[in-house]
């Protein structure tokens, strides 16, 4: 079966076998299967943050469990709690609706709910461990539910347990939020928010103009996966040392970063940019004309090895004309 309507890439790539599953028993009913005929699984998320280069001899378990859920914590804050397929923009949809405050700056990325933990997904000044309250799993080493809560996670930038140490074991669920009803955390602090508010006049922001703030900002830039094959940011923005980045900054005056204790984070949409890539197209496969960050699968026929290799090539000329090792942030396959 093909996976191409499974990541936004828009990769024809073959999985052997295929199974789309709605509860936990057909889940375990999956994995069972693929035990007893040796086969490699691969979970299927939203697929927005994956690449695939070759063909899959194993089985793709697609997760598409549903549902939303409340608690009432106090006056003031709310247990949200939804399923792994829940679409994560049509989960903030949900929650801004009922004027539940916390998931308004995460607005319009692209993926599902089961996949927001992996990477700490973030964006203009929040992240989910920000909001985070724990995530129940399926443990694949011996089938049992398990709980991680906020610190068990070890979130950081784009990252988590579950692609360290817990890497390849652990299904995710169902993912549970704190958030606030009445007394919202508004954050603003993000440049383009603030130009965006002032833009419209918007002076008292309430968490849905921050939202159409998000959602204006994203679309002014970001590709859409539905018209043009992405996954978004391709590689993490790379964190050099004070040293490294004051060295670079009497070469480059204009280089960007942000300082953090001995650290600097750089953006690699400047530094892929800097190199002639921006806009640059090579076969089917480009970096966005926007957002140098972005991959995009221009003409829609790119395959997974055009797309790494293209990436391979950015890397090699970050390397050679700065000095830095860009990480891809997109999982291979
Ligand atoms: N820049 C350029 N040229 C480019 C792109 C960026 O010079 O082509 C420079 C500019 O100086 C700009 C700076 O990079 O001011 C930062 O750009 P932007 O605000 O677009 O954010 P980013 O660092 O490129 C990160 C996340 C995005 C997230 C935005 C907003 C990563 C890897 N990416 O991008 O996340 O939406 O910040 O918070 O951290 C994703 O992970 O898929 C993703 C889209």
């Amino acid at each position: 079966i093909s996976l191409k309507p499974y990541n936004t890439f828009g990769v024809d790539i073959n999985a052997k076998y295929f199974i789309e599953v709605q509860t936990i028993e057909e889940l375990k009913d999956a994995v069972n299967y693929s035990k007893d005929h040796a086969l490699q699984v691969l979970f299927l998320g939203g697929g927005s943050n994956i690449l695939f280069t070759k063909d899959f001899d194993g089985l793709a378990i697609k997760l598409s469990l549903k549902g939303i859920d409340e608690k009432d914590i106090n006056e003031n804050e709310i247990l949200v709690t939804a399923k792994a397929g829940e679409n994560w923009h049509e989960f903030v949809m949900y929650t801004l609706k009922k004027n539940y405050g916390g998931l308004e700056n995460l607005s319009l990325i692209p993926g599902n709910v089961g996949t927001s933990p992996m990477q700490n997904i973030g964006a203009y000044g929040t992240e989910i461990k920000d909001i985070f309250i724990s995530c129940t799993v399926l443990d694949l080493t011996d089938l049992e539910l398990k709980t991680f809560s906020l610190e068990q996670c070890h979130f950081g930038y784009r990252d988590s347990i579950f692609k360290q140490e817990g890497k390849g074991r652990h299904v995710i669920l169902e993912v549970s939020f704190k958030l606030t009803k009445k007394d919202h955390h508004i954050k603003t602090e993000y440049g383009a928010i603030k130009t965006e508010l002032e833009n419209s006049a918007i002076t008292h922001p309430t968490i849905q103009d921050v939202s159409k703030a998000v959602i204006n900002i994203r679309q002014s830039k970001l590709p859409d996966p539905k018209e043009t094959g992405n996954a978004g940011s391709f590689f993490k923005n790379p964190t050099i040392p004070l040293a490294q980045f004051e060295d670079l900054k009497l070469r480059f005056e204009n280089i960007p970063g942000y300082p953090n204790g001995d650290v600097v984070k750089v953006p690699a949409g400047w530094l892929i940019e800097q190199c002639g890539w921006k806009g640059k197209q090579i076969g089917n496969v480009a970096s966005h004309k926007l957002q140098a960050l972005v991959i995009v699968n221009m003409t829609g026929n790119a395959t997974g090895k055009e797309i790494f290799d293209f990436s391979t090539a950015i890397i090699s000329s970050v390397q050679e004309k700065f000095g830095i090792e860009l990480e891809r942030e997109v999982n291979i396959i």
